[in-house]
């Protein structure tokens, strides 16, 4: 898909400020295509902040040091909740400041007229209170109106923050003082936006009305969709989020979507993908009652019909790992949300829907409907899919009103509140989005129940009318057998019962193991976490190398999980192997050259190993949850139907079980286990059909 025409990139280029680049990726990357788009090389950022990083906010205690993946779990140490308040109290009076950026792009809003009056319905939803498990009150509905003033006032600020507001068109070129002021200590800025200050408005609208004639073909609606959210493949991955993220607006271009992928820069992201990224334009941007305006340059690149637009802003962006710890993470994440939109109106790209992922973008559905509500994209609909309801982005309320800028009104139960005195991102973002979809029926089920809603349950029943659960699926290109560059021999449906053997006996090679083809490999690739039953796992390893059986984990995570793997692999060296990395290209040659792929999870939302591991006729063994139950049909010992091994019950005993009877039908019955190694790679686990739910879901809230 084309795309504009080349800016002359290398010009900006001048950044040399080149901030400590990013090179290692955060967790390696997979193999896929990069159709690239000419590019430039990245701006660096041209780091503002005159003042030290990060300006005192409410103290934030470091304790919490969250796992990788999505920081915030819910317990907090006590500590952090304390100090902070007092510090917000100070700044509190900035708060009024705020929502300048939306106000600043506001002509553009006349463009998007025809969307505006949607905007009303949002309220609608919430009722009152509602909420069991909160007698207090929880209406989401009157946070709106109420936010509403809070939305006006910020209009002075924003003459102070803002040259860059109230003319859109200028925009540009107020940013430029602001640009001359950060950047003394870098004396590049400055003429990064004299170049790219008139490209930016050429390039905004065209780059998506370049990529329609491909589509001309369709005859679906068009609507146009903002993605935004932490992580997407190849750029940076730490789970599936980042799978989903770069499958599925691919899969909705070919249903007539523009679709605009909006992430942060992080410094991690591989250098190979940050040379190729355009400049399209920079602001400044206030930011909670910090009291100063920070830095947001847009970064572009455009792959097969996607755009993506990166936020830049090092002081946020440049640590080696996009998720490091709640301190750090909350103010990040803040700064992401309000920043995405702000740039989605910088680029006078206002998009029909807004679609946000996780606790990390939580907070866009509340932004929209508040600070941004009288700005352009203010009338986009909005819908927050939970990727996985443990990651909440939870902290004191001090401390996310110091960040977020927000209203009072929205901390409320029924809406940011949680407990007495935290502040949940996700939750609020449940509160003012206008759907909430998570990744599986039965998740969306699950999560609505004391056992798997994390304490949100209560909230969820009372947004269920919104709520819908839409199954993953998995990207055919990035994962086929037949082209996958990563394996030892290429197969598909047709021959796989003659090739995928070899692919057995290279895998073995690779990792240490008896090259045998009769054993049985049975292969584990995940995040090495309480929620995917390594517990289990590991109590039960013994008996599962019963000597015609080896075992292959592919994880990074908790100690206790890697020592215990570990441990596993020096006491059964060659038939137990313990890869305690991240390795793409090997989780690739596992799902081909393994027999089985173990999926026991405590709880799982949607689960995308299953499914490669179906796509490659390795068959998996799962619990009965989430996605998984969903995806995995159990193999009928009568009627021989089934696509692999199930148990219900958390229990390794059950675990136990499901592997014998995998292990009992490869021994005994090899025919029928052939039948459905060559089911399952038939079996449509594409992206096809759920990306049309997303579709319809969007012309649902756009129906005209
Ligand atoms: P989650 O998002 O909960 O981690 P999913 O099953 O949805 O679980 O997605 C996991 C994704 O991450 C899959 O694409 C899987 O192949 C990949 N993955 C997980 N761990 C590793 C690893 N150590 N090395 C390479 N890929 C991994
Ligand atoms: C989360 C879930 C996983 C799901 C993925 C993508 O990480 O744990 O089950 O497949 O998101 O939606």
């Amino acid at each position: 898909m084309v795309h504009k025409k080349a800016r002359s990139s290398k010009k900006k280029t001048t950044a040399k400020k080149v901030v400590k680049k990013a090179p290692t990726p955060a967790r390696t990357v997979a193999p896929v295509a990069e159709p690239v788009t000419a590019v430039q090389p990245t701006e660096p950022a041209v780091v503002e902040t005159p003042t030290a990083a990060k300006p005192a906010a409410p103290a934030a205690p470091k304790t919490r040091t969250s796992t990788r993946k999505t920081t915030s779990t819910r317990k907090k140490p006590a500590s952090a909740a304390k100090k902070p308040a007092p510090v917000v109290e100070e700044t509190a009076p900035v708060v009024e400041e705020v929502a300048p950026v939306v106000e600043e792009t506001t002509p553009v809003v006349e463009e998007v007229a025809p969307v505006a009056e949607e905007a009303a319905p949002v309220v609608e939803e919430p009722a009152p209170v509602v909420e069991e498990a909160a007698p207090v009150a929880e209406e989401p509905a009157p946070v709106v109106e109420e936010a509403a003033p809070v939305v006006e006032e910020p209009a002075p600020v924003v003459e102070e923050a803002a040259p860059v507001a109230e003319e859109p068109a200028p925009v540009v070129e107020e940013a430029a003082p602001v640009v001359e002021e950060a950047a003394p200590a870098e004396e590049e800025p400055a003429p990064v936006k004299e170049e790219t200050a008139p490209s930016v408005e050429e390039d905004v609208s065209p780059v998506v009305e370049e990529v329609k004639p491909m589509y001309e073909m369709s005859n679906l609606p068009r609507r146009s969709i903002a993605f935004i959210g932490s992580e997407c493949h190849p750029f940076v991955k730490t789970g599936g989020l980042g799978d989903v993220m770069y499958a599925l607006p691919r899969q909705l271009v070919k249903l007539n979507c523009d679709v605009r992928v909006i992430l942060p820069r992080y410094a991690c992201i591989p250098q190979k993908f940050q040379e190729k990224m355009e400049y399209r334009g920079a602001f400044y941007m206030d930011l909670g009652n910090t009291g100063r305006n920070y830095y947001v340059g847009i970064m572009e690149y455009v792959c097969d019909g996607v755009v993506y637009d990166f936020i830049d802003n090092q002081e946020f962006f440049s640590t080696g790992n996009p998720y490091t710890n709640l301190v750090d993470d909350i103010p990040k994440y803040c700064f992401f949300s309000k920043a995405a939109l702000a740039a989605l109106n910088y680029l006078n790209w206002i998009p029909d829907i807004v679609h946000c992922h996780d606790w990390q973008a939580g907070l866009v559905p509340v932004y929209l409907r508040t600070l941004f509500k009288d700005s352009p994209v203010g009338h986009a609909r909005s819908i927050l899919t939970i990727h996985n309801l443990r990651f909440q982005g939870i902290y004191n309320i001090p401390t996310i009103k110091y960040w977020s800028g927000l209203p009072n009104e929205v901390f409320q139960m029924g809406a940011l509140k949680d407990g007495y005195q935290d502040a949940n991102m996700l939750k609020g973002g449940i509160a003012y989005a206008d759907r909430v979809t998570t990744v599986s029926g039965t998740y969306a089920g699950e999560i609505q129940t004391a056992e798997y809603g994390e304490h949100l349950e209560g909230h969820l029943r009372y947004h269920s009318g919104k709520l819908r659960g839409i199954v993953n699926g998995i990207d055919y290109d990035m994962w086929n057998p037949a082209t996958d560059p990563a394996l030892a021999e290429h197969y598909d449906l047709g021959n796989v019962l003659d090739h995928k053997m070899a692919n057995k006996l290279a895998l073995q090679k690779e990792l240490g193991l008896e090259q045998d083809e009769g054993k049985f490999v049975i292969g584990l690739i995940s995040r090495l976490t309480n929620q995917k039953g390594l517990d289990l796992v590991s109590s039960i390893i013994p008996m599962v190398l019963d000597g015609n059986t080896q075992v292959v984990v592919l994880g990074t995570g908790d100690r206790e999980y890697e020592d215990t793997f570990r441990y596993y692999e020096s006491a059964h060296r060659g038939t137990f192997c313990a890869c305690i990395q991240y390795d793409e290209a090997r989780a690739h040659r596992i799902y081909a050259g393994a027999d089985a792929l173990l999926v026991p999870s405590r709880f799982e939302p949607c689960g995308l190993t299953q499914l490669n591991a179906m796509h490659y006729g390795t068959l998996p063994i799962v619990r009965e949850t989430g996605g998984l139950k969903d995806t995995v049909e159990p193999y009928n010992t009568f009627t021989g139907d089934g696509n692999g091994f199930t148990f219900d019950r958390y229990d390794a005993g059950l675990l136990l079980d499901a592997i014998n009877r995998a292990k009992s039908l490869y021994f005994d019955n090899r025919y029928h286990w052939d039948e459905i190694v060559q089911r399952d790679m038939a079996k449509d686990v594409s992206w096809e059909k759920s990306a049309r739910q997303y579709k319809d879901l969007y012309l649902e809230l756009t129906p005209w």
